[in-house]
């Protein structure tokens, strides 16, 4: 009786002494190694670890045809060069007899084909969306991108920042080349991206055609607060200083709610009431954000296409939706009408 007792008591002091040290691990630990390792934050907005390799050179072997792979240095100092695909439009198919043999560099030149910059998410590469672009091509001669760090696109720090000046220069470059529209397309983290990055282009008098924003978010530390287990920890004091200001103070925050306002074009938004990675509330406050803080007249309209969660299109299937075509071609109608009352009020 009295032995049971005593080895009662040693297995609750240990059972306490476990509890303890698994509070300590879950609440205190975790969170103050993830508020001190930039790595760490690093990995998971940008888990280019878990990202498929590929050939991107080896069109064929995607079973494409009229796509060229080319690269664009967008960084001297760093020596950053970013891979990419040209996409030609879907009409001039049947003049391509060779992937490998078509003038390029003419297509991109020519102003009558608009160019769509596809931006696309974290655990993405540029040979991820193929059924996307099948849709796409219709409508626009594609460059999709991969950012630094990611596909064969040059190994460099991964931040907010830097990939934003990439983008940046990758747009100056391309205008460069051509007069044609060019029109952003961003999913997921890649809304982040196009939206910062016409932010930063405003400043520098380049402005867009339109802006469309796949699955959007208004900022990384809101999509974090909606994660259980950061839910899990939100009761504590120390919940916002070691979890959610490191991720904004160390370049990761893509804080869209910021940089909407100054996007000076039409802006269309696609999203799925069941999405489970980012939630459509996320985009709804994108969405409000704009409409109320920007003007439409002198920015354009902002329109917001939600998927209802029949649909199981989640956060990637949206190109599965019958109506996407028609959304893109009022789009772009909105687009060009846009420009032409621009054109009108500045004469
Ligand atoms: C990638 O594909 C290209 C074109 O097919 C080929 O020339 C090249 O050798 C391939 N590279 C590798 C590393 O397999
Ligand atoms: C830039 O990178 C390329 C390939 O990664 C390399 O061949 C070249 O020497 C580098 N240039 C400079 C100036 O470092
Ligand atoms: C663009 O389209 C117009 C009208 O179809 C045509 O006249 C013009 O030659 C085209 N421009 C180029 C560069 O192909
Ligand atoms: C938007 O801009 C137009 C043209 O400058 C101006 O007349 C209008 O009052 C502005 N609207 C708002 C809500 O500020
Ligand atoms: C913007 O939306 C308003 C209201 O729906 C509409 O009257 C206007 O034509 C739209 N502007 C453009 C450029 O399509
Ligand atoms: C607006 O003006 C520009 C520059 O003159 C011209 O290239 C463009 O075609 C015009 N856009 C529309 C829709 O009229």
């Amino acid at each position: 009786m009295g032995k049971s007792k005593k080895c009662l008591k040693g297995t609750c002091i240990y059972l306490f002494a476990l509890l303890l040290l698994l509070f300590l691990l879950v609440f205190v630990i975790i969170p103050v190694v993830f508020m001190f390792s930039v790595e760490i934050q690093r990995n998971i907005i940008f888990p280019v670890w878990s990202t498929e390799d590929a050939n991107f050179s080896d069109i064929e072997s995607f079973h494409l045809k009229g796509v060229r792979n080319f690269y664009v240095t967008v960084d001297d100092k760093e020596n950053v060069t970013l891979g990419a695909w040209q996409i030609l439009p879907s009409k001039l198919l049947s003049n391509v007899v060779d992937n490998h043999y078509y003038n390029y560099e003419e297509i991109l030149a020519n102003k009558n084909y608009s160019i769509l910059l596809y931006l696309h998410g974290n655990g993405g590469v540029r040979s991820v969306p193929l059924e996307l672009y099948a849709i796409l091509r219709k409508y626009f001669q594609v460059i999709a991108i991969d950012y630094r760090g990611y596909g064969d696109s040059t190994k460099a720090e991964l931040t907010e920042e830097n990939i934003v000046r990439d983008i940046v220069n990758f747009y100056k470059w391309l205008r460069g080349k051509t007069q044609a529209r060019i029109f952003f397309w961003g999913h997921s983290l890649g809304t982040g991206v196009s939206t910062h990055t016409i932010s930063n282009l405003k400043v520098q008098n380049h402005v867009p055609s339109g802006l469309v924003l796949e699955t959007p978010f208004s900022s990384v530390p809101d999509v974090m607060e909606e994660h259980f287990f950061v839910k899990f920890l939100s009761w504590l004091p120390w919940y916002r200083q070691t979890m959610l200001d490191p991720v904004v103070k160390n370049g990761f925050g893509f804080e869209s709610t910021k940089y909407v306002v100054d996007v000076d074009c039409p802006i269309m938004i696609l999203h799925a009431k069941d999405d489970t990675i980012v939630s459509y509330q996320s985009a709804t406050k994108l969405y409000e954000t704009a409409v109320k803080n920007r003007n439409f007249t002198t920015q354009g309209n902002v329109t917001f296409h939600l998927f209802d969660e029949s649909r199981g299109y989640d956060h990637m299937l949206i190109y599965l939706a019958p109506e996407l075509p028609t959304y893109i071609s009022e789009f772009i109608d909105e687009c060009i009408k846009f420009e032409q009352t621009l054109n009108q009020t500045q004469v």
